[in-house]
């Protein structure tokens, strides 16, 4: 657990916290110096290399490998993309729907998974959506649903909508017992707690790093399960996805054995730059007390709420990162705590506060004040 001055210190690498209560990062994370520097440092090797593509290609493998570490991976099994969109069209693509058309997912996920996999519907694929109830997906519902027919269940480690967390070791174990693949969509979590995606046994997982990573739009990544990589003949492929990315054979599709083999073309130098400082920054932190953190933040602002007889959408348990309150006028709340300097987003009638290890019980105030103020914008219970 870091202590106040060590959050105080953190807080100075920040320079948007001291001018803003930044309680938006469930949108984009805070910007640090480490994270401005990285991309000071592009444009240096840009200007200066001789070969930058020399010099990139060795960034690129790095942050690769860093992935790898941060998820508990192998860096083989790692595909970087530009956008999570990316990573799960690449596998949806690959997917064969013949003997188990169905794939069956909860209604909180991200829009981008509902319709990626409805695309998918031109290929024989059957998409099923699960009911939330009291925001939430019950686990029965996804044991009535998922059965042998079922090729894959996407599952939202958070979810953007509601913060509802699902129990993702349920959902896998539920899944294989039928011989159902996984797909996690880590990237309302990522970057606020350790993970392990080999102890929840995930076939695929897919996060980028402008929320909770701490870094900038542009670069996503994919993890695939390593006895699967082979098995998947994904039609979005590349020149650089292939096993040999310097023969330049036009007339030859070849895709790699490795992780690779679901990566788009030139990849996203600028934003590789500057996102792996910033996941440096975080793992300096410690997952552990950066999950701290955020739940003793989380706590304390589910309390303020329920003090205020306010109805969040988040389930009462949550230890966060994502607290949702529900709102009479969204976009009129946004604003009215925009005035007092509190940076938060809407979606739907709900209005999300989200904690990350950078802030503190000022900021939980903060909130809690504007929205005492402004209680004719929020739902009550
Ligand atoms: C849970 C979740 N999944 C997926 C996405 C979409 O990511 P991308 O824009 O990188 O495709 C988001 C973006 O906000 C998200 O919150």
């Amino acid at each position: 657990m870091l202590t106040d001055d060590e959050i105080s210190s953190l807080r100075l690498r920040f320079p948007i916290l001291s001018q803003k209560t930044y309680l938006y990062s469930c949108s984009q994370g805070a910007l640090s110096d480490a994270a401005e520097s990285g991309l000071r440092a592009y444009a240096e090797s840009w200007r200066t290399s001789s070969a930058p593509w020399n010099d990139w290609v060795e960034a690129y493998e790095a942050m690769r490998a860093e992935f790898a570490r941060f998820i508990k991976a192998h860096p083989d099994e790692i595909a970087i993309v530009t956008s999570a969109s990316a990573g799960i069209n690449a596998i949806a693509n690959a997917i064969d729907f013949a003997n188990r058309p169905n794939v069956v997912m909860g209604e909180y996920e991200f829009p981008t998974m509902g319709q990626i996999w409805l695309a998918q519907q031109t290929r024989g694929a059957h998409i099923r959506f699960l009911d939330g109830v009291n925001n939430s997906i019950p686990l029965d519902a996804y044991e009535r649903a998922i059965d042998e027919r079922t090729a894959i269940v996407p599952v939202t480690e958070v979810s953007f909508l509601n913060g509802f967390r699902s129990d993702v070791p349920a959902v896998t174990r539920l899944s294989h017992s039928k011989g159902a693949l996984v797909f996690l969509d880590g990237f309302q979590d990522c970057g606020t707690r350790p993970i392990d995606v080999k102890a929840l046994d995930v076939d695929f997982y897919v996060t980028g790093t402008l929320k909770y990573l701490l870094g900038p739009p542009g670069v996503a990544f994919l993890y695939v399960k390593r006895s699967l990589i082979e098995s998947l003949s994904s039609t979005l492929t590349s020149w650089m996805a292939q096993r040999d990315v310097f023969a330049y054979n036009t007339k030859k599709l070849d895709p790699a054995s490795e992780g690779r083999r679901f990566e788009g073309g030139s990849p996203p130098m600028p934003s590789i730059y500057t996102a792996r400082p910033a996941l440096d920054l975080l793992v300096s932190i410690g997952l552990e007390n950066v999950a701290c953190q955020i739940e003793q933040l989380t706590r304390a602002f589910t309390q303020g709420t329920r003090a205020l007889g306010i109805s969040t959408k988040t389930p009462d348990t949550t230890v966060g990162p994502l607290v949702v309150v529900r709102s009479t006028d969204a976009a009129a709340l946004v604003n009215k705590l925009a005035e007092r300097g509190v940076i938060v987003s809407a979606r739907l009638d709900g209005v999300r506060f989200s904690f990350h290890v950078y802030n503190n019980l000022a900021d939980v105030d903060a909130a809690l004040s504007v929205l005492q103020s402004n209680l004719h914008l929020v739902a009550r219970v």
